[in-house]
């Protein structure tokens, strides 16, 4: 398995990465992460007004007094973690999901009580579900001062969304009132290896995207993640493979910057990506919070998080301690993934030389024209791009999908190991 192969080599070491139980959920005192330049923060709303097949992420059919005891609990976790984090600059604020806009008589509260006990110094984004969408709800996000939006269109193909089992919502039409309403990063989440889906569909619902207003898509292809429902299996490694070697074509047709290997936006605007960022704390059920030599979760259970905030407790349930080298790997993965290994940034983060922590992989990798070294540091070409979207999946069915599927079936699992 590539995962048993690629671990030891990334990790330094043949043990399996391992989440263990949080210690320290009781634990306010300071953590100083004053020196971090790039820290995110993201707010998970596990809600949604109904359940796609194909969704992995951490959520749970709407309820209003849920809802309700859910923004009450969270608006503490933001209070709690002023403790622990004291007026942190943030360099963003991402609200996803789940459906962030069924709290939108909420965000307000929410927003306020984030820039009592954070500084937030960047922009403001938020996913939308596009059967939300209205001008009354993008007004609001725009007086909220939201400047980035992203939409889960996935195809605007009756079809397509039909294997999918999701319903049309008039999407064209949505995003025609995003960009009227004027917000400066639109993005538009599209899926590929669709069951059925032609190459030439997906190559309509880009142009389409971009016609219609969007500043960048994400195309991510189509995983069928073990507890998905999914009437319809996807299209082979194959057939995906194929269908991003034509996006990349059509995106370098129209003129589109290759930002990640799933993301294509218009040149000079601001990206919208909630994850690839260096450190980030995570509030709300399943959020991740990345920094230092940790990597947490929190529990996946909306009572069970709840009941933990009530109790003046973090909610977080698995971390993973990193090893001094694995923490590297992590930087260098989700860096490959934006097709960019940056010298310097490493060299402030680790202390360390990015070329001589990696002189054997990073040399293997540029004589099999997997990347190309610069006066920065690599470029991913768009062969070992490829390679990247075939090792993603991998790492996503044997590292996410496990550690999901454990979690959402038990709130505080003992522990996790991944081969
Ligand atoms: C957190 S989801 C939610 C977006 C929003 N709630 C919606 O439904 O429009 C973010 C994106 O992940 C992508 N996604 C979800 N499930 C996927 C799957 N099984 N395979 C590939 N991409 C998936 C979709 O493009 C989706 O828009
Ligand atoms: S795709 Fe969006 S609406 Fe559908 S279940 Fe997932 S988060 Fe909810």
């Amino acid at each position: 398995m590539l995962t048993n192969i690629l671990r030891p080599v990334l990790n330094r070491s043949f043990k399996p990465f391992e989440f263990v139980k949080c210690d320290d959920n009781n634990d306010l005192s300071y953590v100083d992460l004053n020196n971090k330049d790039n820290l995110g923060l993201y707010i998970h709303i596990p809600f949604c007004k109904s359940i796609c097949y194909f969704c992995p992420y951490n959520k749970e059919l709407y309820d209003e007094n849920k809802a309700f005891e859910y923004k009450e609990a969270l608006l503490k976790e933001i209070k709690l973690a002023n403790l622990r984090y004291k007026k942190q600059d943030i360099t963003s604020l991402y609200f996803g999901g789940g459906t962030p806009a069924l709290l939108l008589e909420y965000l307000e509260e929410i927003i306020d009580t984030v820039k009592e006990n954070f500084n937030i110094k960047g922009s403001l984004a938020i996913e939308l579900h596009p059967s939300n969408i209205n001008l009354n709800l993008l007004n609001k996000l725009k007086a909220l001062g939201f400047n980035m939006i992203s939409v889960g269109i996935q195809s605007f193909n009756k079809n397509c969304l039909e294997s999918l089992g999701r319903k049309e919502n008039n999407d064209a039409e949505k995003i025609k009132l995003i960009k009227e309403v004027g917000f400066e990063t639109i993005d538009v989440d599209l899926i590929f290896g669709i069951p059925g889906q032609s190459i030439e569909e997906l190559k309509e619902d880009v142009v389409l995207a971009f016609e219609l207003g969007a500043t960048q898509i994400s195309t991510y292809p189509f995983i069928d993640f073990s507890y998905a429902n999914n009437k319809r299996k996807p299209l082979s490694s194959n057939e995906k493979k194929k269908m991003l070697y034509e996006l990349v074509n059509l995106s370098k047709e129209i003129g589109l910057d290759r930002t990640s290997v799933w993301t294509f936006a218009k040149p000079n605007t601001e990206k919208y990506s909630s994850i690839t960022r260096e450190n980030f704390i995570g509030l709300g059920p399943g959020a991740a919070s990345l920094f230092d030599d940790k990597f947490r979760l929190n529990t996946f259970s909306v009572n069970e998080y709840i009941n933990a905030i009530n109790n003046n407790e973090f909610a977080c349930a698995l971390v993973l301690n990193f090893t001094k080298f694995s923490r590297k790997s992590y930087w260098l993965f989700w860096n490959v993934y934006n097709m960019n290994l940056n010298k310097d940034p490493y060299e402030k983060m680790f202390s360390s030389d990015l070329s001589k922590d990696y002189r054997l992989e990073l040399g293997i990798a540029k004589v099999m024209g997997l990347l190309k070294e610069d006066e920065t540091g690599y470029k991913v070409t768009t062969k070992g791009s490829y390679y990247f979207h075939a090792v993603e999946q991998i790492y996503t069915l044997q590292y996410i999908d496990k550690t999901w599927s454990i979690a959402r079936n038990n709130p505080w699992p003992n522990k996790i190991e991944l081969y």
